[in-house]
């Protein structure tokens, strides 16, 4: 990608559907055994291994622009290779989606952006809690239910995303009722809930986030649209933002940041609200928000970590990161310092002291937010910075060039 800086944005975009939102649905369409549509899908690398991964089961699965359609009623195998696990983490939310329908499952171990360690012992700890018999050996994962999956409380030691998924896509079709206490909260859970209501599931959301499913004996298939992607949305604010731009982002939904739009309005953007729209004006320069924390939601996400470092590398002030959820979140930091920010970074503590101008570097995306960052500060950074390692930002991103030259920015892809 090659992004000459400098350039204000202005404009309105729509915004694309939620890579996370999405992934865990494919997966849980394996257990309608019936026709689903998704709507909003964005078109995604991540996207596309989950379709593969689909056809390889011996579902139908087919993308048109951002139509989703997925037939698995004639699934034919319960085995993933290496080869389609690997690419993403969501894969391993297939596990316990294939042992509810086929009473059994064989799958590699997950791969997805390199964030640290990323163990999958709460989701078969999970299952096995659940009666399903699980062995870990030569790399893969191994599941056998004989008879229908047990409902049971449930009590996470860590409200995971992923575990929380994997709890739901095994309780839904279960003998008896499951309760998870700790559930992870993120909207993209509450979405996935809201399309297994759709296909006949019964799931209740208490205030505190925990989940009671009653287990059914079938689903069926349903039309559904996916959730506007939050992280995106905070990629695309955090441009204007760095750009000294003003971007109304469509479909945007403030209720899914109310831990970041406080933070936003502490830069000195100005922000106005629509319960659909997020408008941000960006001030002359931006101030330091101090400290970001990040939290299991509602706290502020992870995800947005490497995107609101690239505001503070130009804030007037020091901002200080803490990480909480992964070990090595901020892999894009000496990447970032090529272009001339000021980051030190001690285990999961970063320190940005901002500067004025960020100058144009060759960088190469560590990971998907981490080539966001990267991409988010180019763009205010002066002169002609090449980005590489962009098969990271296709993972989340739907065509984020174009979304751009909308909004103005002289950004574009080079054939290689
Ligand atoms: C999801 O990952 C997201 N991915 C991530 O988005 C996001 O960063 C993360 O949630 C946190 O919000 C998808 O939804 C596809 P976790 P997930 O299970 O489910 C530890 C992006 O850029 N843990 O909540 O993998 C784990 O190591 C991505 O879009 C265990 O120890 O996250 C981490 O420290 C990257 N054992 C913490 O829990 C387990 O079995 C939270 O992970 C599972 C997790």
């Amino acid at each position: 990608m090659v992004i000459e800086g400098g350039r204000p944005l202005r404009g309105e975009i729509p915004l694309q559907g939620a890579k996370n939102s999405v992934l865990p649905i494919l997966a849980a369409a394996v257990l309608t055994g019936s026709r689903c549509r998704l709507r909003n899908c964005p078109q995604l690398r991540d996207v596309d291994i989950m379709l593969e991964t689909l056809r390889y089961l011996g579902c139908r699965a087919e993308q048109q622009g951002n139509t989703v359609e997925v037939d698995t009623a004639a699934i034919s195998r319960c085995d993933i290779p290496e080869e389609y696990m690997r690419q993403l983490r969501s894969s391993v939310i297939f596990l316990g989606a294939l042992v509810s329908r086929c009473g059994q499952a064989d799958v590699a171990y997950p791969g997805g952006c390199d964030l640290g360690a990323r163990p999958v012992d709460y989701h078969v700890a999970i299952l096995r809690q659940m009666g399903v018999q699980v062995e870990e050996s030569g790399g893969r994962i191994v599941c056998r239910s004989p008879g229908r999956i047990t409902g049971v409380p449930l009590s996470l030691l860590f409200p995971s995303v992923g575990a929380t998924e994997t709890a739901i896509l095994a309780a839904v079709l279960a003998e008896g009722t499951t309760t998870v206490v700790h559930a992870a909260r993120e909207p993209e859970i509450r979405d996935l809930c809201r399309f297994l209501r759709c296909c006949g599931a019964r799931i209740r959301t208490g205030r505190d986030g925990s989940l009671e499913i009653e287990g059914v004996a079938a689903l069926h298939g349903c039309t559904f649209s996916v959730m506007p992607d939050r992280i995106a949305a905070v990629t695309y604010l955090a441009a204007a933002a760095v750009t000294g731009g003003e971007v109304r982002l469509k479909g945007a939904r403030p209720a899914h940041l109310t831990a970041v739009l406080p933070l936003l309005e502490q830069t000195g953007c100005r922000l106005l609200l629509t319960p659909d729209s997020i408008t941000l004006t960006a001030p002359a320069r931006l101030r330091a928000p101090g400290t970001v924390c990040t939290m299991p939601y509602p706290g502020i996400p992870t995800d947005a970590g490497p995107l609101l470092m690239a505001m503070a590398s130009v804030a007037d002030g020091t901002t200080v990161f803490v990480e909480n959820i992964f070990e090595n979140r901020f892999r894009c930091a000496a990447e970032l310092c090529r272009l001339g920010a000021r980051i030190r970074v001690e285990n999961r503590v970063a320190v940005v002291q901002g500067v004025e101008q960020l100058y144009a570097a060759h960088v190469a995306c560590t990971d998907l937010r981490g080539g966001a960052a990267l991409l988010t500060a180019g763009l205010c950074a002066q002169g002609t910075t090449v980005l590489t390692g962009l098969r990271h930002l296709d993972r989340g991103y739907q065509v984020p060039e174009i979304y751009l030259q909308k909004l103005g920015a002289c950004v574009r892809r080079r054939d290689v």
